[in-house]
């Protein structure tokens, strides 16, 4: 059995971005363990601006940035939801694994976590991320006339707005040393309110790893949780050939933006809806 590791940019990600991603899971997969590798493949996205994630991750309607993270291994899971103001919420989100009772912490809590744990204050926003609240904002309030709320009625609002589509979750998926583990970070899937949660926090839907394989998803998060898409992928792991499994499974999404990457035992596939950049690295095979 070979050591792989997969990563993707996100549903709707540009192609234009396969090397770079190429790079990256070299990179990470360097680091010798499927949990160490997914890890950092997650936190080398996260310092790429030009990903949804950590830096660069997209604002919510009240024009705060809240980041949700999570690792899982057949063994564990950490995950932080609605992280505020850290570089890296994945390295917290490890934290929540490996240094707390819990898997999961949620909002000023995690944010305080993260502090406590020496994670410095960090803005995450970048010239892009304010330019496209500026213009969300603008179309919101502005150009839609019969716009009930602003804070209702978000896909109507993603559609009226053109929200970019080039911007969503990361994910990496490994099997090393014939050990399976998955990680995620997202700034959300804009527009969105304050304290919205997305999928990637949530095992079995935004992630899952366990023994027979590892599936990370990205996309359309309410989607996503409404199908426990993760782990109904990873149930039927063995049922059918990998790629047929996820193509079925997105198929089931029509329109709405989803992607999904996987491992096996013997086989790795990554499919999604719309274009979406992803990169792998192979050793032993
Ligand atoms: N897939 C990321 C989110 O919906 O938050």
């Amino acid at each position: 059995m070979s050591d792989i590791i997969l990563i993707h940019g996100g549903a709707g990600s540009d192609s234009s971005y396969t090397e770079r991603l190429m790079g990256y899971a070299k990179a990470s997969f360097m680091r010798g363990s499927a949990l160490d590798s997914v890890v950092e493949a997650v936190r080398i996205m996260e310092d790429d601006p030009a990903f949804n994630a950590g830096t660069g991750s997209v604002k919510r309607l009240d024009g705060s940035i809240q980041m949700d993270a999570a690792v899982m291994t057949p063994d564990s899971i950490g995950s932080v939801v609605n992280i505020e103001r850290v570089r890296n919420p994945i390295l917290v989100a490890r934290a929540v694994m490996e240094k707390t009772p819990h898997v999961m912490l949620s909002g000023d809590g995690a944010t305080e976590f993260a502090r406590r744990l020496g994670f410095p204050d960090y803005d995450p926003s970048t010239p892009r991320t304010e330019e496209l609240y500026r213009k969300a904002i603008a179309a919101i309030m502005g150009k839609d006339k019969n716009a009930p709320d602003k804070y209702i009625n978000y896909r109507r609002f993603a559609e009226i707005l053109g929200i970019p589509k080039n911007k969503d979750t990361v994910g990496a998926v490994a099997r090393i040393n014939g050990k399976f583990a998955a990680a995620v970070s997202t700034g959300g899937s804009s527009p969105m309110m304050r304290g919205r949660v997305g999928d990637s926090p949530i095992p079995g839907a935004g992630l899952y790893a366990g023994e027979r394989g590892a599936v990370v998803a990205t996309g359309i998060g309410e989607e996503i949780i409404k199908r426990t898409l993760c782990y109904r992928v990873y149930q039927q792991i063995g049922s059918d050939d990998l790629s047929s499994i996820l193509m079925r499974e997105i198929e089931k999404f029509g329109n709405t933006l989803v992607g999904l990457i996987a491992l096996s035992d013997d086989s790795m596939a990554a499919h999604s809806n719309s274009s979406m950049a992803t990169g792998y690295a192979e050793f032993g095979k």
